[in-house]
């Protein structure tokens, strides 16, 4: 039996369970400590991840040293698989946010499952589109919205991939510091501190320490347009 998380992963979204645990079998496990780096942006990879336990963020730092992140990934997400399909230097660096845990695919393994199986490419490929697109809309944002339309966004992302509902709206245990969150939006510290503050201020979210209560979904999506 594998568990409902990788089932979404599109590495097994289109194999049935028998299928799937053979795949799974072929993976290494590996486990990643908070503040641990798994592979470095520069690096040389043929190998594709899976999370199954935590939380891993993408990051990639500019020529004078500031860093951006580009994804906060968590259970059933896969990265890893640009240097596995393009080879070549890591074009990001992986690292735990909280104790994280992941299952490895090389290049070698996975081959076979491409050639044999082509549900499997497709499911790859769809995903990489997902990408593709997901990346168009980050930048058109960097563009054209501005600090708090961002915030909003990055926080109902954050909400979609780690939020559980309460009575009062969804709570979205992020695990991220205000620097990362900085960092995701692409803002400065102070920017994004005082568009939360305004969000706070209107009743829409509630802070803590490295998480957020969205309290407003409605009003929230709104500004994040
Ligand atoms: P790879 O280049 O092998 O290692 C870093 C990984 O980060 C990369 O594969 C992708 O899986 C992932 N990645 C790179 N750029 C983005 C992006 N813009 N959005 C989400 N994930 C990305």
């Amino acid at each position: 039996m594998i568990d409902s998380n990788l089932h979404q992963t599109p590495l097994f979204s289109a194999l049935d369970e028998e299928a799937a645990s053979a795949l799974k079998q072929s993976m290494v496990p590996q486990t990643i400590k908070k503040g641990q780096t798994l592979f470095q942006e520069g690096d040389p990879g043929d190998r594709l991840y899976v999370v199954t336990e935590g939380k891993i963020k993408l990051s990639h730092a500019s020529g004078d040293g500031r860093e951006s992140l580009l994804m906060v990934l968590g259970p059933g997400d896969m990265f890893g698989e640009l240097s596995l399909f393009d080879p070549g230097p890591r074009t990001a660096t992986a690292s735990a946010v909280t104790d994280s845990k992941v299952l490895g695919l090389g290049n070698t393994d996975l081959n076979p499952w491409l050639a044999g199986r082509p549900e499997v490419s497709k499911a790859l490929l769809k995903a990489l589109a997902h990408r593709l697109r997901r990346t168009n809309e980050t930048m058109s944002d960097l563009v054209f919205a501005d600090v708090p339309g961002r915030v909003a966004k990055a926080l109902l992302e954050l909400g979609e991939k780690f939020g559980t509902k309460t009575s009062d709206g969804l709570y979205v245990h992020h695990d991220l510091t205000q620097e990362e969150l900085a960092q995701l939006v692409g803002a400065s510290r102070e920017t994004v501190n005082k568009a939360l503050a305004d969000f706070a201020t209107r009743g829409w979210v509630k802070l803590e320490t490295r998480s957020v209560e969205i309290l407003d979904v409605e009003r929230l999506s709104k500004r994040a347009r």
